[in-house]
């Protein structure tokens, strides 16, 4: 078995369970996968650093005097019931296309960081591409801090606790400054497959917008109470996730999705008091997701005043589309050409750290094909060739991205 392959089986094994992989950023799960790129990175003494978030950085030196580095990264976290390469594969091809590096001696004159993001599914402290948000500055690191859990845990206690914490023994990084971002991925949807071709170059990643949403209704018997009396906040809910669904498909070139949907108190045989849910809007295109975000909106209002509940819409993260940059895809496709390999443009409906990192640096994506198009589950799957071939196209596009950036 090749590296990348290997060392994705083996943080695959890192919680893992029946029903697939969870590894939320701040639990022993996650933090043993950041161990694991530590001790790649030892191994090969790459200069390792971290910074108050976790994010975690592998330096290959380059051999111009105050050049900024390059970074090649993804994440290391999984959704809840995860799948085995989602950002773990951009981590461990950044690794791999490091030590392509050494072994065939190519000096290059910007440093190279391979990098580990945490937080990028935002499932545990719910903000989406944490870690590269707070890299970025476009969230304050103190405010990315004291986002709690659903148990009240803050990120700053769980970064805290030795279980899930900060690595030992690793300096933390110094300010820098970005000379380009390259992030390989798996597709995640059907396009390469279904294509036949092995790499597609990112032209755009869809915006996306993340919503807290909280009923309050009025519990109360189930068997006693008339129907027209009721304040169930569970059927207002329901309202609500329809007229979402209803939105997007009349705003076209949008998807919406109500992933989590929590009921208090959950009984059988009692009114629901309160639901909680989570709303994520995203499209190519901001006024759809405008249109879909407004939908939500009167919908809550109209069932506040017929349902006699209480309704809070709550916006919690909110991104612009993200165009790659043209100059760096164009770089991306050469050095895959000269591998003789095909790629093609491709979109991403899916959010990545891509999206932070092109706010302060040219950024472009690689993306590999998934089986299926699946993602976001146990099921997810690339072949071990395309694997392999993407990380051949990393070590290229990295060597000409590096003639090319300042
Ligand atoms: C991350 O994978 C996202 O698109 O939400
Ligand atoms: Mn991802
Ligand atoms: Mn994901």
């Amino acid at each position: 078995m090749s590296a990348v392959n290997e060392r994705l089986a083996e943080l695959a094994e890192l919680g893992r369970h029946e029903n697939g992989i969870d590894r939320a950023l701040g639990t022993p799960q996650e933090r043993a996968a950041r161990e694991r790129f530590a001790a790649w990175a030892r191994a090969r003494n790459y200069a390792l650093t971290q910074d108050r978030v976790g994010n975690l950085f592998a330096r290959r030196a380059g051999t111009r005097e105050g050049a900024r580095p390059i970074l090649v990264g993804s994440h290391l976290d999984t959704v809840p019931t995860g799948g085995a390469y989602d950002g773990a594969y951009g981590v461990v091809a950044a690794i791999c296309a490091l030590e392509a590096l050494d072994e065939r001696n190519a000096a290059t004159e910007h440093p190279v960081d391979a990098v580990a993001w945490v937080g990028e599914e935002g499932g545990r402290f719910l903000l989406g591409c944490l870690g590269s948000s707070v890299f970025t500055g476009a969230h304050d690191v103190e405010r990315a801090l004291s986002l709690q859990d659903s148990e009240g845990v803050t990120l700053r206690d769980a970064l805290a606790s030795p279980e899930g914490g900060l690595l030992d023994g690793v300096p933390m990084r110094e300010e820098m400054r970005v000379a380009a971002y390259v992030e390989l991925h798996v597709e995640q949807g059907p396009v390469l497959e279904r294509e036949a071709v092995p790499l597609g170059v990112v032209t755009a990643i869809a915006g996306q917008r993340r919503y807290r949403v909280v009923i309050d209704g009025t519990s109360g018997h189930a068997g006693t109470v008339p129907m027209a009396r009721r304040g169930d906040a569970l059927c207002a809910a329901a309202e609500l996730i329809l007229a979402v669904e209803r939105a997007a498909i009349v705003a076209g070139e949008s998807v919406a999705t109500v992933g989590r949907l929590v009921v208090e108190p959950n009984g059988t045989n009692v009114i629901p008091a309160r639901t909680t849910f989570s709303v994520d809007i995203r499209s190519p295109h901001d006024d759809r997701i405008e249109a879909v975000e407004k939908a939500l909106r009167e919908a809550a209002t109209e069932a506040q005043a017929r349902r006699r509940v209480n309704t809070s819409v709550e916006r919690l993260e909110s991104r612009a589309p993200a165009p790659m940059d043209p100059k760096l895809r164009a770089t991306l496709h050469k050095a895959v050409a000269a591998l003789d390999l095909k790629a093609i443009d491709v979109p991403s409906g899916a959010g990545h750290d891509a999206m932070c990192l092109s706010r302060i640096a040219p950024t472009a994506m690689l993306f590999v094909p998934s089986i299926g198009g699946r993602s976001h589950v146990a099921e997810e799957e690339t072949s071990p060739e395309d694997l392999e071939t993407g990380v051949t196209a990393l070590v290229a596009s990295i060597i000409e991205v590096d003639k090319f950036v300042i």
